[in-house]
């Protein structure tokens, strides 16, 4: 079967699923910790295989190639897409059903992280997928890219900085509100320290503050460069 096709039949198969899940008024709770799950391997292996950029832009490249092996299969994107496709639709009807009813600290961080994973990764994934219809390797120069054309760094040192903080302390409200008493708050922290850090590491790195990067013209140069920023 044609890429296309198998990518377009793994988010086809998501969409379903999730429109039987809501037709059967499944409670969206659940279903959107289910995904989450579903979602969490992929992440931790793309912002943990980011790291292996601190040996260099050479090491991060031959990671990258290993994990695209898997998640560039065709079935297996287009599932990883349909999944975020629902998380973020599901995330946001959470967020708009709960206006109004969000009561403390833990509620409005899990509300405002959430918030910025669905804007962040409609903005991130659009500019990958842009990227590579347009034949451009989107590795670690192309998600650097940004961050070494004044002024822009202004935009994509936070615009980085507060989506792995927030992934951090999303998983952490999740954490706060699935764990018995004594360990709820200490998850919570952990897991929002472990988001600041790699955050601060990334940025770091993307910003070339551990090793140069040498960043190709064509990264840099429009039209790619305009939409091909990660
Ligand atoms: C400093 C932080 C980040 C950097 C530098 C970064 C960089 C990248 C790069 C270079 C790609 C293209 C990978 C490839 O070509 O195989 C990519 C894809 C992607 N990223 Fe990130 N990313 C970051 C954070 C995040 C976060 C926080 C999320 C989710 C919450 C995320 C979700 C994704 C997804 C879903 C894809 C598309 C996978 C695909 O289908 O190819 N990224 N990112």
């Amino acid at each position: 079967m044609h890429a296309t096709s198998q990518l377009a039949l793994g988010a086809a198969a998501v969409g379903l699923a999730g429109t039987w899940a809501w037709r059967q008024r499944l409670a969206l709770r659940p279903v959107h910790r289910a995904s989450a799950i579903a979602l969490a391997l992929f992440l931790a292996a793309h912002l943990l295989g980011h790291l292996a950029g601190l040996a260099g832009a050479a090491a991060h490249q031959s990671v990258l190639e290993a994990l695209r092996l898997i998640y560039r299969q065709p079935l297996v994107e287009g599932v990883l897409l349909g999944c975020l496709l629902f998380q973020m639709g599901s995330g946001l009807t959470l967020l708009w059903r709960g206006r109004g009813r969000r009561r403390g600290g833990v509620a409005w961080m899990q509300a405002i992280s959430g918030g910025y994973l669905a804007l962040f990764l409609l903005i991130h994934v659009t500019a990958v997928l842009a990227g590579r219809f347009q034949g451009v390797d989107t590795n670690l120069q192309f998600a650097a890219a940004g961050m070494h054309t004044p002024p822009w760094q202004w935009f994509f040192g936070p615009y980085y900085f507060f989506a792995v903080f927030a992934l951090g302390t999303h998983v952490g409200c999740a954490l706060y509100w699935n764990l018995p008493e004594p360990l709820r708050a200490r998850a919570l922290v952990g897991a929002m320290l472990a988001g600041w850090l790699l955050a601060v590491c990334l940025v770091v790195l993307l910003a070339g503050g551990f090793h140069v990067l040498e960043i190709p013209a064509r990264y840099l140069a429009p039209p790619a460069g305009l939409a091909g920023r990660g």
